[in-house]
């Protein structure tokens, strides 16, 4: 670790000052004042297990979707909703509770109080990590801050990522909320945005972690620089538009592959039968869906590039293996997409592609960070010059 090499360098006679350099330089990088150290691992082990967290998240928040469980409980209550009915009593509210929204009406009728039990605990569940991942990122949080551990940037950035965590806790509620009055499931607007948010928190966590290593960029051509960036930026959109497939039910409505509606392009009547045009791009489930094959072979294809490009171009080897590894997993990700699609949207499929989906953004966000989120050579050289040239 560079903050430990140095320290070992510091021990040398004569080098107090420039190793002071050399520490201070190190902390601008990592955001961790040198004389803190020993907590550069504990903070980047706290935000991995938050990721982690956060990716479990995603996916019982696709199983509570799957499931169709996600409007079972009407209320919101951030702390006491924490426990759930405990008597048969509190169940029957609940349950009756449940029965007075369109989707118990329309889609329900008739459930038995067992059914309704198990779309209860996979939503309450959901919300359950939800408040844990809060308390799992503030209490660490608070202690850091009363160590007086990050540094200036390091700080904003951890508290944007707190904002953005109580953020995402609203549009939850802001999404439910949309279900329970006309509708009988919630907006796919609102869901996109709630996958989105989860997804940017999560990648934010994941760029900070790997910005605390302190490494400097990677040496690679500008091009190789902007294809990382534009991989990252098509994840996220197609991040979004997969979420508005999985909310608009589409994968179930059309289920060929490589047709979709009969050709390999639809008709343009039927892809823009909304007015204004504009619409159809979220609310059509035809051009909804067709846009995310789309951006999904755009995808494969500029991983492809990318990862040839690394390999002709000699780069280094970390930059040609996380070309590689994004490459192949985006490969992964788009056979899954089409082999969930013909099979009418298995709850394994589904889950299976939304969980390569989380591997493909990290992998995205790894290659970005690598190549273009970090500080150039040239100041790398002004850190490292004093040691070498004393030696
Ligand atoms: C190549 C990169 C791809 C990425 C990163 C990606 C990502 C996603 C994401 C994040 C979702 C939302 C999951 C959810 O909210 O539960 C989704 C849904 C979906 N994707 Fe993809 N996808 C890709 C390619 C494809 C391809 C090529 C197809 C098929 C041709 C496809 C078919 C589907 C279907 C049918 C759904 C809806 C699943 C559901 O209702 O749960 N995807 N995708």
């Amino acid at each position: 670790m560079r903050l430990a090499a140095s320290a070992r360098l510091a021990r040398g006679k004569g080098r107090t000052i420039r190793c002071a350099r050399i520490h201070s330089s190190a902390a601008l990088m990592t955001g961790i004042p040198a004389y803190q150290a020993p907590y550069d691992r504990l903070v980047r082990g706290w935000l991995i297990s938050i990721a982690a967290l956060i990716a479990v998240m995603v996916l019982v928040g696709g199983a509570t979707r799957l499931t169709e469980s996600g409007l079972s409980i009407v209320e919101w209550k951030p702390v006491t909703g924490a426990l759930p009915p405990l008597s048969q009593e509190q169940w029957t509210q609940a349950f009756d509770a449940y029965k007075t929204i369109p989707q118990y009406r329309q889609l329900n009728a008739g459930m038995s109080l067992d059914e309704f039990k198990t779309i209860f605990w996979w939503e309450w569940s959901h919300r359950l990590l939800g408040r844990v991942i809060g308390m799992a990122y503030l209490l660490p949080f608070l202690w850091f801050l009363w160590r007086g551990v990050p540094g200036a940037g390091l700080r904003r950035r951890l508290w944007l990522i707190f904002g953005l965590g109580a953020l995402q806790g609203a549009v939850g509620w802001w999404m439910v909320a949309s279900g329970l009055s006309q509708r009988v499931e919630v907006s796919q607007y609102r869901l996109a945005t709630h996958l989105v948010l989860a997804l940017l928190i999560f990648a934010g966590i994941v760029w900070t972690v790997r910005r605390l290593s302190g490494r400097a960029r990677s040496a690679a051509a500008s091009r190789l620089r902007v294809t990382s960036v534009a991989l990252l930026l098509l994840t996220f959109l197609q991040l979004y538009l997969g979420a508005l497939v999985a909310g608009l039910r589409a994968g179930k409505i059309y289920n060929t592959w490589p047709d979709i509606d009969g050709g390999l392009i639809p008709s343009a009547a039927r892809l823009f039968f909304e007015t204004p045009w504009w619409r159809n791009l979220f609310d059509n489930t035809l051009t909804v869906q067709f846009e995310h094959r789309m951006v999904g072979y755009a995808l494969v294809a500029t991983a492809v590039l990318h990862a040839l490009d690394a390999a002709r171009s000699r780069a280094e080897r970390s930059t040609v293996n996380g070309a590689l590894w994004l490459a192949a997993v985006v490969i992964l990700q788009a056979t899954l997409g089409i082999v969930t699609l013909l099979n009418q949207v298995p709850m394994d499929l589904a889950l299976a592609h939304q969980a390569v989906a989380i591997a493909v953004l990290t992998l995205a966000v790894f290659q970005a960070e690598r190549l273009a989120g970090r500080q150039g050579e040239q100041a790398a050289q002004k850190v490292a010059r004093p040691v070498t040239q004393t030696g």
